[in-house]
């Protein structure tokens, strides 16, 4: 079984002036993930959810190898994400709301693209294009410039691409945010879809009801820290997940 591990991860950002001010924060520092450990398996579906500012995407992006933890590291099979980024970026995918696209390119011009990245051969890129482009139903407006797209659309043009080497872990930062319901359920479909071909897929939200349609196990995530982590079915404890993790909340709070 193929298995992602976040040990004691840490990460303390220095704040600029003007991100104090925003923060209305009057110390310097902000550690916006304070030890946090979990571990996902393949074919399983694991959740962070949390509030905004949680340190949600700082998490995810330690996972992706995008910034280094202050210290714990993340293995991919017992491979050490601090000390092999490279060989771990290979075997991962990783989607997040601030992806760029180029606006000018259109899907199939930034599929050949990162396939060429990817080292793909040009029959393969072809093969996998037609899976990928079917999968979204992104054929219809594979030539059509990114900058005319829906912010759906490019949602499924960055998820296309992002897994274009077929890669084991699928890391997905909001992966429905700011979609349309359509959009938002080819997107849960993509996720049910990977983790019956025995992907490990771990998203992030805010969204109580992605989790709930997508997720075997998740964890809530407050001020920096996993204040619950279980299978769906015990968090829920008989109650929808809103009200469950709400409890767990107020509890959190209360222990500080
Ligand atoms: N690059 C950064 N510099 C300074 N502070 C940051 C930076 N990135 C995130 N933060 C702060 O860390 C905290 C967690 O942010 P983030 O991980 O984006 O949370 P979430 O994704 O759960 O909304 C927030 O208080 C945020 O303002
Ligand atoms: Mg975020």
């Amino acid at each position: 079984m193929e298995t992602l591990r976040a040990e004691n991860l840490v990460k303390t950002f220095t704040l600029s002036e003007k991100q104090r001010k925003a923060l209305d924060l009057t110390e310097r520092k902000k550690t916006a993930v304070n030890n946090i450990s979990f571990t996902a398996n393949s074919g399983e579906v694991f959740g962070l959810i949390g509030p905004n500012g949680a340190g949600k995407t700082t998490t995810m992006r330690m996972l992706a190898t995008l910034i280094k933890p202050d210290s714990g590291d993340v293995f991919y099979n017992d491979i050490s994400a601090v000390k092999y980024p490279e060989q771990v970026r290979a075997k991962l995918a990783f989607l997040t709301t601030d992806l760029k696209l180029d606006m000018k390119a259109t899907a199939n011009t930034m599929f050949d693209f990162f396939s060429r990245l990817y080292h793909l051969p040009k029959p393969q890129t072809e093969i996998r294009k037609e899976e990928l482009f079917n999968t979204f139903g992104i054929s219809s407006f594979a030539d059509t410039k990114i900058s005319k797209l829906s912010q759906g659309m490019r949602q499924k043009v960055s998820l296309a691409i992002s897994v274009i080497h077929d890669p084991q872990f699928i890391i997905l930062d909001e992966p429905t945010n700011g979609l349309d319901i359509i959009s938002a359920r080819d997107v849960r479909n993509f996720i049910l879809d990977m983790k019956k071909r025995g992907k490990c897929v771990i998203i992030s939200t805010h969204l109580f009801d992605l989790v709930e349609k997508v997720c075997d196990r998740a964890a809530m995530i407050i001020d920096g820290q996993i204040a619950v982590n279980d299978t769906l079915d015990n968090l829920k404890v008989g109650k929808s997940l809103e009200d469950a993790f709400y409890d767990y909340y107020l509890k959190y709070q209360n222990n500080l």
